[in-house]
């Protein structure tokens, strides 16, 4: 083979094992994994695969929902950068943006805030299936539950293919998350739960069914009506991460947006990926003052523990998300007061930046770490945390699973696998192997 460029965007290929070259067409950079299968040693022998575990290098769709730029640290929503949104927009503007591909003109805004506005309520059954939880449930797999347990409610939603009804059960889950989210938080405070308040704005009534106690009405500070709307915008969407893909897996088979957005909590419920906010917190809390945090990081060096809330698939700078949180952090203890893990998690941001172990792996704050601390500011116990997160990516999952639907290049996700057990053993009934 020459060392010269054709300039053809193709893949040239030598199989060493047969000498024969295959050339393979680039698109968008990817070759076709399947254009791969054509490479084999001989007519019966299986295709040439690729291995990926984590999908590290591989892309599974064509999408025009989210841009990042990882190396940049560059995040952006059909385009608009997310500093611009999280400043300028609000969350049910962002949500219509995700989910048609376009802002909204004025009535179509008001139309859209209207619709999910009037979804906010549950069947009473609902009510009755969440009170029958444990005492002790984690709102988590309340959450879960609840938002699989919706596709019980509205078999209709069944009919995928039927763009009319896809928009309902779009319009019903963003409306009702809030609602189940709220419930489960409640449910573990032992408190009645509250109905949602339609003369309320989405966050504003989120509030109002977490905290509302006796008052006729439950009016939050502006200010943290705000900084939470903000961080509902700020986790909305993030293109291929492990929960989008589990609901791009999930929807796969066709199921209902329902099954397949519980399968997109239950993906964010994990400590490496949503979790994390929570873990980040149990982190701050059990390093309890400054001087501790040098042994912490031995430890984290040593390979002992992970440094939560650092470190990210993609972002090898510092996340964007986490700039704007820090910044969203002083508003919020603006009015609740400062958090005494503040200082904690500043420091041992201070001293992981300057360690060459961080460096050098190009480990920056992500979104968790931050976010945790505001959180907490509003009183919210570590496990509600990722029910805040999975209420601001349900737009993303909806929007990625929209496309998903409709696009003709997706098949049921089925990986390969590489075999590494045993084979054509012969099977002796228990009664001959016990003798
Ligand atoms: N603390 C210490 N070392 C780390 C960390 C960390 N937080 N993250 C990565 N590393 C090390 C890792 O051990 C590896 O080192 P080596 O090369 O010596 O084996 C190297 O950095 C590369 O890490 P990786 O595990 O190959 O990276 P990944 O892309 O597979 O994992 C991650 C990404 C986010 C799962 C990981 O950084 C992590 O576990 N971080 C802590 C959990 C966390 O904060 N998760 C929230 C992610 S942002 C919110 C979201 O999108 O869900």
């Amino acid at each position: 083979m020459s060392n010269e460029a054709s300039g053809k965007d193709t893949l040239t290929v030598r199989d060493n094992r047969t000498g024969q070259d295959y050339e393979i067409p680039i698109t968008d950079g990817t070759i076709a994994a399947k254009d791969l299968g054509q490479i084999k040693v001989g007519d019966d022998q299986p295709g040439l695969a690729t291995y990926d575990p984590g999908f590290v290098n591989t892309a599974s769709c064509r999408s025009a929902v989210t841009y990042i730029d990882g190396d940049q640290g560059i995040l952006e929503y059909r385009g608009y950068p997310i500093e611009q949104l999280a400043e300028k927009s609000n969350f049910l503007e962002v949500a219509y943006l995700l989910i048609h591909g376009a802002l909204p003109t004025k009535a179509e805004y008001d139309a859209w805030v209207h619709e999910i506005t009037y979804h906010t309520f549950v069947h009473e059954n609902v009510k009755s299936f969440m009170e029958g939880f444990r005492y002790d449930a984690h709102p988590m797999g309340m959450l879960m539950a609840s938002t699989g347990a919706l596709s019980t409610f509205y078999p209709d939603a069944r009919n995928i293919t039927d763009a009319d009804n896809r928009h309902m059960q779009i319009v019903r889950m963003i409306a009702k998350m809030p609602t189940l989210g709220a419930w489960s938080f409640r449910h573990a405070q032992g408190k009645p739960f509250v109905y949602p308040d339609n003369d309320l704005g989405y966050t504003a009534n989120f509030l109002s069914m977490l905290f509302k106690m006796s008052e006729k009405k439950f009016e939050a500070d502006e200010r943290l009506v705000k900084a939470l709307d903000v961080l509902f915008i700020l986790h909305a969407d993030h293109e291929q991460n492990a929960s989008t893909n589990a609901v791009r897996s999930v929807g796969s088979t066709q199921v209902d947006p329902y099954s397949a957005v519980a399968a997109g909590v239950g993906a964010l419920f994990g400590p490496l990926h949503g979790g994390a906010n929570e873990a980040v917190l149990r982190m701050l809390r059990r390093i309890g003052s400054k001087e501790n945090i040098p042994a912490f990081i031995a430890g984290v060096k040593d390979g002992n523990e992970k440094l939560m809330g650092f470190g990210h698939r993609v972002y090898k700078n510092y996340d964007p998300r986490a700039k704007i949180i820090k910044k969203s952090a002083e508003d919020v203890f603006e009015v609740t007061g400062t958090n005494p893990l503040l200082d904690i998690a500043k420091e041992l941001e201070k001293i992981a930046l300057e360690d060459e172990y961080f460096v050098k792996r190009k480990l920056y704050p992500n979104v968790d770490f931050y976010s945790g601390l505001i959180y907490e500011a509003f009183q919210f116990p570590p496990e509600m945390f990722t029910v805040l997160f999975a209420i601001g990516r349900t737009p993303g999952w909806l929007a990625q699973w929209l496309e998903l639907v409709q696009d003709k290049d997706q098949k049921i996700a089925r990986p390969k696998q590489i075999y590494t057990g045993d084979r054509r053993l012969t099977f002796a009934p228990a009664s001959e192997r016990w003798a």
